[in-house]
């Protein structure tokens, strides 16, 4: 009987496979993470270094749109962690997020906890990191989504493809670093060198062996998947001598177009094609800051990795060392700006014309002062640093997370009411008084009804310092439809947006002393935190979530969480 039965699985599964394979086709694909300190040497010294499974950057998943990830993971290093999978959309799913304290409370040392979600009609180059703290500093990797079986890109098949990530390195415990500033109230040190794939490159010191060298071959196409991992940096990145063709960024085709300089904001991915038809021999690849806070330390050094021909090329020719490329100045954001105003979407993009939430958020930096000088308060003028949204400095709950929070009915964790505009009009770009330089701190969500067509022009301050912040919404992509320098101007701007070809997107910049427009449909009900990527600023509080309620039946709720689902 059961024989039976069993062959009559077997020519189910068999047929449905016969039937599907080029149109579904879809797969599970089962992962162990295993959170671990190991020791990983760079700039001559060794740290121990939190890793996955050993690795540093930690593994890189390849999945098809439409497969589902099972990520078992066990903490076996001494921190509380969380993974977080930056850009998919997780529909109907916060518990697979990973934020902590927001969607879940942290795996803590020695327990295990199961990610499992399935990518829906996302395509392009995502990935995954540590959404604790500093964490992320050394635990992230490529998370790669193909087309479908039997589905191709929209441009012709490269001859080979190359996950580049950008990092950031400390030369020390990055958790220390982390863990001095919150004491002192000062701004975190910068890092010591950035990285290719976890490698400095020649132009550190002790770094000229474990350079990064990508093999193409004279002629070939190559796809490159830049990934700004970095911590706290927005990157320039240029391959000498070679153009690069953008054709899509976070999960999403673009219009193609060439540049020789991409800029990428911590948590941004960009695709670009690159042709080998350059005389061979070997180029450097290059990124190194690009930094719009004034009177702000950051990390000045450049990463190279080595693109090397494999053609056979006579030595003679070519010079002991590769050529650098040609970076932007560090603060051109004329080339950065000029960069991301290009990508457009390939065809006319799904954006909401009618507008049921306006929403109206300030962005920037803060100072909270202290009464008297003190170790604690070493920032400017005896302060701490601060962040803030509308004023509001975001602060993590501690008993719980705010979905788990919500989903029992638990109070007392945290409050609905995140302000849709500024409490105080003031002209956010000008001279600001120092009045208004304090946020107050709290965990307020914004509720939104499920289906609402939501906008929300992302204001950058002058509080402290003008900045672009890389600002990443959790749950969705968001079509970029305006941006600009100085205050945002309903009448005058809002007839000049793109609701055409706008891009889709996870994590845009404020323009520095300017403000980005983006919208999206509320069609993913859970709690979605929206922050600024750059880690300083989030631990700092430049963040708030949304609390997308359910709509109509299952198709519109959030599923019930998994059995394992830590609790705090
Ligand atoms: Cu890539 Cu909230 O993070």
């Amino acid at each position: 009987m059961r024989g039976l039965s069993l062959i009559l699985l077997l020519s189910f599964v068999v047929v449905f496979a016969f039937a599907f394979t080029s149109t579904a086709g879809s797969e599970t694909h089962y992962h162990d993470f295993v959170i671990q300190a190991r020791p990983v040497k760079r700039l001559c010294r060794t740290h121990n270094t939190i890793t996955v499974n050993g690795q540093f950057p930690g593994p890189t998943l390849i999945i098809r749109n439409g497969d589902t990830l099972v990520i078992r993971t066990t903490n076996a290093a001494r921190y509380n962690i969380t993974l977080h999978w930056h850009g998919i959309r997780q529909l109907r799913n916060p518990w697979a997020d990973g934020p902590e304290y927001v969607t879940q409370c942290p795996i803590q040392p020695g327990a295990t906890y199961t990610y499992r979600f399935t990518v829906q009609n996302q395509e392009g180059t995502l990935w995954w990191h540590a959404h604790s703290r500093w964490l992320r500093a050394t635990v992230y990797g490529a998370l790669i989504i193909l087309p479908r079986l039997g589905a191709s890109y929209p441009f012709p098949t490269p001859n080979c493809e190359f996950p580049i990530l950008l990092g950031e390195w400390w030369d020390r415990n990055p958790m220390d670093v982390l863990r001095l500033s919150q004491f002192t109230g000062a701004a975190p040190n910068v890092s010591d060198a950035y990285t290719i794939n976890g490698q400095p490159g020649d132009l550190y010191r002790c770094s000229n062996r474990g350079t990064t060298v990508f093999p193409v071959s004279l002629g070939e196409t190559v796809l490159l998947r830049v990934i700004n991992s970095a911590l706290n940096q927005e990157l320039f990145f240029s391959v000498a001598n070679h153009q690069l063709t953008v054709v899509g960024v976070d999960s999403s085709y673009i219009r193609p177009f060439t540049t020789n300089v991409i800029m990428v904001g911590p948590g941004q991915t960009t695709n670009v094609l690159l042709t080998a038809n350059q005389a061979p021999g070997r180029y450097y690849m290059a990124a190194r800051a690009y930094n719009t806070a004034q009177n702000a330390p950051f990390d000045n050094t450049t990463t190279t990795a080595i693109l090397q021909y494999t053609t056979p090329f006579s030595r003679g020719t070519q010079p002991s060392r590769p050529i650098l490329p040609v970076l932007p100045a560090y603060n051109d954001t004329n080339t950065a700006m000029g960069f991301t105003m290009r990508v457009k979407n390939p065809s006319q993009t799904r954006v909401p014309t009618q507008i049921d939430e306006n929403l109206f958020f300030t962005v920037g930096l803060g100072l909270i002062n202290c009464s008297r000088p003190s170790v604690r308060c070493q920032g400017p003028n005896n302060t701490r640093f601060a962040a803030s949204m509308n004023n509001v400095s975001f602060v993590l709950p501690r008993t719980n997370s705010i979905m788990q929070a919500y989903y029992q009915g638990t109070p007392g964790v945290f409050t609905t009411d995140f302000p849709p505009v500024p409490p105080i009009q003031f002209d956010y770009t000008g001279n600001v008084s120092r009045g208004l330089w304090q946020p107050v701190k709290g965990t307020k969500v914004y509720k939104l009804k499920y289906g609402a067509r939501v906008q929300i022009v992302l204001q950058d301050t002058s509080i402290v310092t003008t900045e672009d912040h890389p600002m990443h919404l959790h749950g969705y992509n968001f079509a970029v439809v305006g941006m600009g320098f100085g205050n945002f101007n309903a009448q005058r701007d809002t007839p000049r947006f793109n609701l055409f070809d706008p891009p889709l997107r996870n994590t845009i910049g404020t323009t520095p002393g300017g403000w980005v427009a983006i919208r999206f449909t509320a069609n993913n009900p859970g709690v979605w935190l929206m922050h600024c990527h750059i880690d300083a600023h989030l631990g700092w509080g430049l963040a708030m979530s949304f609390l997308v309620e359910n709509g109509v039946g299952p198709s519109q709720s959030v599923i019930p969480p998994p059995a394992d689902l830590p609790r705090c």
